[in-house]
């Protein structure tokens, strides 16, 4: 166990996060920078980021929006090609191995945001898969069956039986992250897996449980998909991110919606934690004793996973609290953070 009140690690990637375009991206891609040297850029915008062309686009876009810290100097992000049922192999390739792509991201078709244009059947996609397990390309899976009739606590454990088990013994070299896990299930799943299988893991799953998102009346901005399940499964998420163990790694999913999306009578998944996401990691780690563990978690396994060099920036948190902004103003509107106007028990130098 370590106590410090000021840690200093090896600059942190987000494995998994939403930026999404325009204006949101001028608001978001900032933030992420400033705690962050790469980011995995999820792909699933209004409209989706398909083919090697629209990749090296949105980059660009990203590049721009992030400021002064260019790729290669302060931030750099890691493009994903969003799968659909008719993914172009040959494109997909070509964008890999020209390093548009890193990876490769499965939204089963309905199952979230702007998922409209996923994957309808798995067996949809074995061309690819096989590219991808031949080009050692990650997927990036979003871990929940879509049936109307599984509970929507029931999604990702039953995803793991009815789709992930059989993908990974259909494709035993395919290397896979299951994103964002809130379950035991997954986390042992995971374990379990082997170095071809990694997971991500949020700080909101690490700090609510279902009962959050109620207390005290319904809370929007506690609202994402995969939803926060019960304690027994918090608890579970806190031990595999702590554990240090090589398999577990930092994506904060960090999904931006303007409020009037999610104060609505059907409101938008996603939980905006992008302000502060690092200091709540601390501040997590800290409260289990672990800080001595969240360089591995935030700065070595990802890397690793992803076969790239760690950074070899730093970066220094105080335990020193600092303010969670109450909103961000975007366009004509607000985006609500994950705990806004509350604090941190540490900062960001
Ligand atoms: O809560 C979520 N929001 N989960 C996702 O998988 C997508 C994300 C978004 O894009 O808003
Ligand atoms: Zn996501």
């Amino acid at each position: 166990m370590a106590t410090f009140d000021t840690i200093t690690i090896k600059k942190p990637d987000d494995w998994h996060v939403h930026l999404r375009d325009g204006a949101m991206l001028s608001a978001t891609a900032p933030l992420t920078a400033r705690q962050f040297a790469r980011a995995i850029i999820m792909p699933n915008l209004a409209d989706p980021v398909t083919t090697a062309a629209a990749g090296a686009d949105y980059r660009s876009r990203v590049i721009a929006a992030a400021g002064d810290v260019g790729e290669g100097a302060g931030f750099t992000p890691l493009m994903t090609c969003y799968l659909t049922d008719n993914t172009d192999v040959a494109d997909l390739r070509q964008g890999f191995t020209d390093g548009v792509f890193t990876a490769a991201k499965l939204y089963p078709a309905g199952a979230t945001t702007n998922s409209d244009h996923g994957v309808t059947d798995i067996g949809n996609i074995t061309a690819v898969l096989d590219a991808m397990q031949d080009m050692g390309m990650p997927l990036l899976v979003h871990g929940e069956v879509t049936d109307a009739d599984i509970d929507v606590f029931d999604r990702e454990a039953v995803f793991i039986d009815r789709v992930l088990s059989p993908m990974l013994d259909r494709f035993p070299a395919l290397k896979v992250v299951f994103e964002h896990i809130t379950t035991s299930d997954a986390a042992a799943f995971v374990r379990a897996g082997g170095p071809r299988l990694g997971a991500t893991i949020t700080v909101h799953h690490l700090m609510i449980n279902r009962t959050d998102m109620f207390r005290g009346g319904i809370r929007p901005h506690l609202y994402c998909l995969p939803v926060a399940k019960r304690e027994a499964h918090r608890l579970a998420l806190l031990e595999a991110a702590t554990s240090g163990e090589a398999c577990f790694f930092l994506g904060t999913d960090s999904a931006p919606h303007d409020a009037r999306d999610k104060e609505a009578a059907c409101g938008c998944a996603g939980v905006f934690s992008a302000p502060t996401a690092l200091e709540l990691y601390t501040q997590v780690f800290d409260e289990q004793g672990a800080l001595d563990q969240l360089q591995a978690f935030a700065s070595e396994n990802g890397p690793r996973f992803y076969g790239l060099a760690e950074n070899e920036a730093t970066v220094t948190l105080n335990r020193v609290p600092s303010d969670i902004p109450t909103h961000i103003d975007v366009a004509d509107g607000r985006v609500i953070p994950f705990m806004a106007g509350e604090k941190t028990a540490w900062t960001l130098t």
